[in-house]
């Protein structure tokens, strides 16, 4: 088993602890807290969100967009953060790309502070548009090989044509962009990303602008491309959902300025589970922590 998947939460605030411990006695063990920790027993997290504060700086004011947010997701997790319009999520997203810069605390990959963006971090956004419309669906998978120099043209081309394979559009490697539905366009941008094999695959609300059945079929894909491929997904979403069926692990954010609620596993829940009782026990739980009250924070 992931080891991720047994994991239990480490290093929170007390308000934190309070919450997630009451939470968890409330509700049979699904939002989980410190004091069952192995400590020894855990692995070093790939991605580790420590303290972390982001602003945007504008001529009238400065907008706190998260605070103090600490978050760890592990090799091979689907961690998804879920939260209000507005909350955070996408800021969070770039700080992890490297975007921008925390104003306080630290992001790290493997230990090491994260500087600027790079080729072991990749962002899948929601917008159709990524794709540079004059590359065919091919060009487009190649392109940021060969950008980074990584990769000469023949290992480039072998790669690329494995993905789209992968991902189910092995027919489409000469289509331009324009010649694609907007589910085919998500599937070339996830494509391209993990052609790159990043260490970590962000992805920003990917699905939002589909449709309610392409958009149930992309989770699908991209849940069976996960057992395939088994990469480490940070993954967007404001729906409460979407966030059960894709992640393994869930980071409940506060409204604006985004704090981290609470955790919850959801590794036992897929596509195949929404309609159950344990899915929709699950699914009131995430709404009374988005637009419950408000608990003290630090
Ligand atoms: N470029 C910017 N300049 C100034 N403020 C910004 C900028 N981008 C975002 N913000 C502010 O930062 C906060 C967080 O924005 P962010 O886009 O991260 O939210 P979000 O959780 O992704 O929301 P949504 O679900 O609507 O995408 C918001 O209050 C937003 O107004
Ligand atoms: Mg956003």
């Amino acid at each position: 088993m992931n080891p991720a998947h047994v994991l239990q939460r480490h290093a929170i605030g007390t308000p934190m602890q309070d919450l997630l411990r009451a939470t968890r006695e409330q509700e049979g063990g699904a939002v989980f807290g410190p004091e069952k920790v192995p400590t020894a027993a855990l692995p070093r997290p790939l991605l580790d969100f420590d303290g972390v504060s982001l602003e945007y700086a504008t001529d009238q004011q400065v907008v706190r967009a998260t605070h103090r947010v600490s978050l760890s997701v592990f090799e091979a997790e689907r961690y998804v953060l879920l939260g209000p319009s507005g909350c955070g999520k996408s800021t969070l997203l770039k700080a992890a790309a490297g975007f921008i810069a925390p104003r306080e605390g630290q992001i790290r990959l493997d230990g090491q502070a994260i500087t600027g963006p790079g080729p072991d971090r990749i962002v899948v956004f929601q917008e159709f548009d990524q794709l540079p419309p004059w590359k065919t669906v091919l060009g487009n998978v190649m392109f940021p090989l060969r950008a980074t120099g990584r990769l000469a043209r023949a290992e480039a081309l072998e790669r690329a044509h494995a993905v789209l394979e992968q991902v189910g559009l092995a027919d489409f490697a000469n289509a331009y962009p324009h010649q694609l539905s907007g589910g085919m366009k998500q599937r070339v941008a996830i494509a391209r990303a993990l052609a790159m094999q990043p260490r970590v695959l962000l992805m920003d609300e990917p699905f939002a602008s589909l449709d309610a059945l392409t958009r149930r079929r992309m989770q699908e894909e991209l849940l069976a491309l996960w057992e395939t491929v088994r990469f480490t997904l940070l993954f967007v979403t404001h729906s409460i959902e979407e966030a059960l069926v894709v992640g393994s692990r869930i980071g409940v954010l506060s409204p604006h300025p985004g704090r981290l609620r609470a955790e919850i596993q959801a590794h036992e829940f897929g596509l195949g589970s929404s309609g159950g009782p344990a899915f929709q026990a699950a699914t009131q739980r995430i709404h009374g922590l988005l637009f419950g009250p408000e608990t003290p924070h630090p």
